[in-house]
């Protein structure tokens, strides 16, 4: 598809933080997003460099590296700075073997529980962000950074204090590089103890509203939204939820109060990957759009799951975490009653203990009709979406989902609540848009058991009434643009403009031109470097 956005002539370094990649460390949506985006961002003339811990797995991946620095003191403890290029993608890797060296999850203990130190952990990520974006390695200074959710929030606020520290001591100070600080849900914000603050090398002066405190502790994300020069999250829908007393989380007044530097842009997928042709998921391959050749998938993943073989049975698919923002909580009340009507359910995923024991406890009530795999599996993950009839999202909120594009990709109608992503990507098949070939799937609010049940109902009553305009919406859905294509784009707009390198486009614009070579760049970096952080104390004075 043809692109309005000129790419940057001269290539724009990007350093991105985050605390997992696909294809090397995934708990999430997140991981593809940040394992993706570089791809996609590439053809602009963007080179993304992505700083990640480096848990085992990391490590593991590593086949060629080289060694960046080693800082015998990071916050106290021994690191080593690697850079590799593995997959595709240019990494730089923080080897800290007493805080990143364990095994299991990138977040989580052996039993389940948040590793004590998990402020520590990411603090010292966010303190080699801002090392590097200040040239403090021999590692080449970026133009810009993106820090992704909580874990990489103290990046802006190092950088900050480092820069106010610097104006005291009456050293030289450099231009600051612009933060963009990217939430992927506002759920999780890092909340650490006050007395924390040295441990974490924050000056005392940290701790306040005008800062990383909230709330009577430290917040990573809360610091990020305050320092970043941009804030993005990965919908606009969940952009203006975020922005409200319900969807804000404690956190809302301080984005209506930088309601101006935020934006949603949509997560996209790598066709590449989500390609039912060539996914090895994928028993029968078959092309995007060929709503036929998707029927042995079926068959053959009731089988998989011991489901009665029957082609006529409505099946739907979850793929989700266990949790309750994922709303399966609800799905498990009323999964008894969602079975009737030839309905078979199968749910892929793995989290909340109780939710895990509660769908075990249904697949034993229910044998043949109801089936979970409780646990983590890529390749299930895949297969789901090319089998079922309708992939069931019943999130009480979601910043973006990536599941749904999946399912529209390889034509498994999305049956999904009316929040934040679901509600921006998938087109409610209501009489007029199912008459004007624009429905891809169903959305239903508000987010309760009643509801979901009934637009399972509504998704199953048009299955078996009618198939051909079933197929319409497999089809509308098919067509439907999951790529990042466009959305990449819009990041590149964002860029050029927080650059200063915007000849009058607008993010919402379709045409930009963006001068040549680094000199303009730096140049706009500076101007926009002159801009203070925003005074807010009145805007987060009330909690809710
Ligand atoms: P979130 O990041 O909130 O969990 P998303 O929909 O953005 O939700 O992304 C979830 C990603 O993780 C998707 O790629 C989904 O397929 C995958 N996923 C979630 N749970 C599992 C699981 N148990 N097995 C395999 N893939 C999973
Ligand atoms: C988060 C959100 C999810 C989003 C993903 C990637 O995990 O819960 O909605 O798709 O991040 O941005």
């Amino acid at each position: 598809m043809m692109n309005a956005v000129t790419p940057f002539s001269t290539p724009i370094r990007l350093l991105s933080v985050a605390a997992e990649m696909f294809p090397f460390v995934k708990t999430g949506g997140l991981g593809d997003v940040v394992g993706s985006l570089p791809h996609a961002l590439a053809p602009y003339g963007v080179e993304v460099t992505t700083l990640l811990p480096g848990y085992p797995a990391v490590m593991a991946a590593l086949s060629a590296r080289t060694q960046v620095m080693r800082q015998p003191a990071l916050l106290g403890h021994e690191a080593t700075l690697w850079s590799a290029h593995v997959a595709g993608l240019d990494l730089l890797v923080l080897d800290v073997p007493a805080l990143f060296n364990r095994a299991g999850n990138p977040y989580l203990g052996p039993e389940g529980q948040d590793w004590p130190d998990n402020g520590l952990r990411f603090a010292v990520l966010a303190r080699m962000a801002a090392d590097i974006a200040q040239g403090r390695t021999p590692h080449p200074r970026p133009d810009l950074v993106q820090a992704h959710d909580w874990q990489a929030g103290l990046t802006a606020a190092y950088l900050h204090y480092d820069q106010q520290a610097a104006e005291r001591g009456g050293q030289p100070v450099a231009a600051r590089v612009p933060v963009i600080q990217t939430i992927h849900n506002l759920a999780f914000q890092g909340r650490f103890p006050a007395r924390c603050v040295a441990e974490f090398g924050l000056p005392p002066e940290a701790f306040s509203v005008e800062g990383c405190e909230c709330y009577g502790a430290i917040s990573f994300l809360k610091a990020g939204l305050y320092h970043a020069d941009r804030i993005t999250t990965v919908s606009p829908s969940y952009a203006q939820e975020i922005q409200t007393p319900e969807g804000g989380m404690g956190l809302d007044g301080l984005l209506r109060h930088r309601s101006d530097q935020l934006e949603g842009i949509l997560n996209g997928i790598s066709t590449e990957t989500w390609n039912p042709a060539s996914d090895p998921a994928v028993h029968f391959p078959y092309m995007v759009g060929d709503t036929v050749g998707r029927a042995p998938n079926k068959r053959d993943l009731q089988a998989e799951f011991g489901l009665w073989a029957d082609p006529d049975a409505f099946v739907v698919g979850v793929v989700s975490r266990l949790t309750a923002q994922k709303g399966i909580d609800l799905l498990a009340d009323v999964t008894p009653r969602l079975l009737a009507g030839n309905t078979q359910l199968i749910v892929v995923g793995e989290g909340d203990r109780e939710i895990e024991r509660r769908l075990a406890a249904l697949q034993r009530q229910f044998p043949g009709r109801f089936a979970c795999h409780l646990g983590y599996s890529e390749s299930l993950g895949h297969r789901l979406p090319s089998a079922v009839d309708a992939l069931l999202i019943p999130s009480r909120f979601e910043p973006c989902g990536l599941t749904q594009l999946g399912a529209l990709r390889y034509g498994a109608v999305p049956v999904a609540a009316r929040v934040g992503g679901l509600a921006d990507t998938i087109v409610n098949a209501n009489p007029a848009a199912i008459a004007q070939g624009a429905a891809t799937g169903f959305l239903f609010t508000p987010v309760d058991g009643e509801t979901l049940l009934a637009t399972v109902a509504r998704a199953r009553q048009l299955y078996r009434r009618n198939r051909r305009m079933w197929r319409q919406l497999q089809l509308t859905g098919a067509a439907y643009d999951v790529s990042w294509n466009d959305k990449a784009a819009h990041y590149v707009r964002l860029f050029a403009e927080m650059l200063g390198m915007d000849a009058g486009g607008r993010a919402d614009s379709n045409v930009i031109s963006l001068p040549s070579g680094r000199h303009g760049l730096r140049e706009g970096r500076r101007r926009r470097i002159a801009r203070r952080p925003p005074r807010l104390s009145r805007a987060l004075a009330a909690p809710h």
